[in-house]
């Protein structure tokens, strides 16, 4: 007979056949998560701000397909989503480095942290509907600046990324059966910090690196695992996952 409380099956990591949609999955921790996907056996699209660098990375990375959209602008997420027949798992984050001093910085600059992360989920989950997969996820991004905040002028985006946690846990019960987590990343090198930082890149990583558990940052491959895990884990709902390294704890 088979017992409810058996031990020895596995729990399926197979994305066979799964439609996989990824806002921000042209690169870093987005491209790790969708290259993941794609050989878990996934269909990938991946959905960046910049036509010709989601055109290359679906063409390098033979993922199913791409759309380019810039998520702060609502029509262009509805018609990115637009013949996309059904969604198993929804992944978004796309995003930039938001960082400004709440009495110095222009207020619609601080307003992108919102933009790009809540209010771009809400219109893509809206413009989906139906279509996304009542056995399927949704993943949201945060980062450990949510509970780790500091003085350089990230306080808007600590709170765009508190606020993602925030809105998983009341979608995972106002949309369930459908699972709605947060990944949420600490220091990761990825593209971002180049973008972000420029030319202080190399000095920024080296003195932080010296503060870390690890004395490294993480890498887009073991952030991407764990948004893939988020998708596969069919008992993950309502919850923040940290791929951090420890960073939180120092
Ligand atoms: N790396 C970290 O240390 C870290 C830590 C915590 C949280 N995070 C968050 O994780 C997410 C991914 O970061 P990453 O490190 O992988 O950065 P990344 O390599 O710069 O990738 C960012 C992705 O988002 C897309 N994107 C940015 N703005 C967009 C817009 N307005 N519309 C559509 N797509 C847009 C980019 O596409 P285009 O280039 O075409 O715009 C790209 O695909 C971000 O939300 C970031 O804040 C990162």
């Amino acid at each position: 007979m088979k017992s409810a409380t058996a031990l020895n099956s596995t729990l399926s990591t197979n994305l066979q056949d799964h439609n996989v949609v990824i806002f921000g999955g042209t690169s870093g921790i987005g491209l790790a998560a969708a290259i993941q996907a794609k050989g878990a056996g996934a269909n990938v699209t991946v959905i960046g701000s910049n036509a010709e660098r989601a055109k290359q990375a679906a063409l390098e990375h033979g993922l199913s397909g791409w759309r380019a959209a810039d998520v702060t602008n609502s029509e262009a997420i509805y018609a990115a989503l637009a013949d996309i027949p059904k969604v198993d798992h929804l992944v978004l984050l796309a995003g930039t480095f938001v960082a400004g001093k709440v009495l110095d910085a222009e207020i619609d600059y601080l307003r992108r942290a919102f933009e790009e992360r809540m209010w771009a989920s809400v219109h893509a989950i809206r413009a989906l509907g139906e279509r996304l997969a009542k056995d399927g996820s949704i993943t949201f991004i945060s980062g450990s600046l949510s509970d780790r905040p500091n003085a350089y002028g990230t306080a808007v985006l600590a709170a765009a990324s508190a606020a993602m946690e925030g809105l998983a846990r009341g979608l995972a019960i106002e949309l369930a059966p459908i699972r709605v987590n947060t990944l949420s990343p600490g220091p990761i090198n990825t593209p971002i910090l180049s973008k972000a930082l420029g030319e202080g890149r190399d000095a920024f990583v080296a003195a932080l690196e010296q503060s870390l558990p690890l004395h490294r940052l993480g890498t887009a491959t073991e952030a991407g695992a764990a948004a893939v895990f988020l998708m596969t884990n069919t008992f993950m709902n309502g919850a923040t996952l940290n791929v951090d390294g420890g960073a939180r704890l120092v």
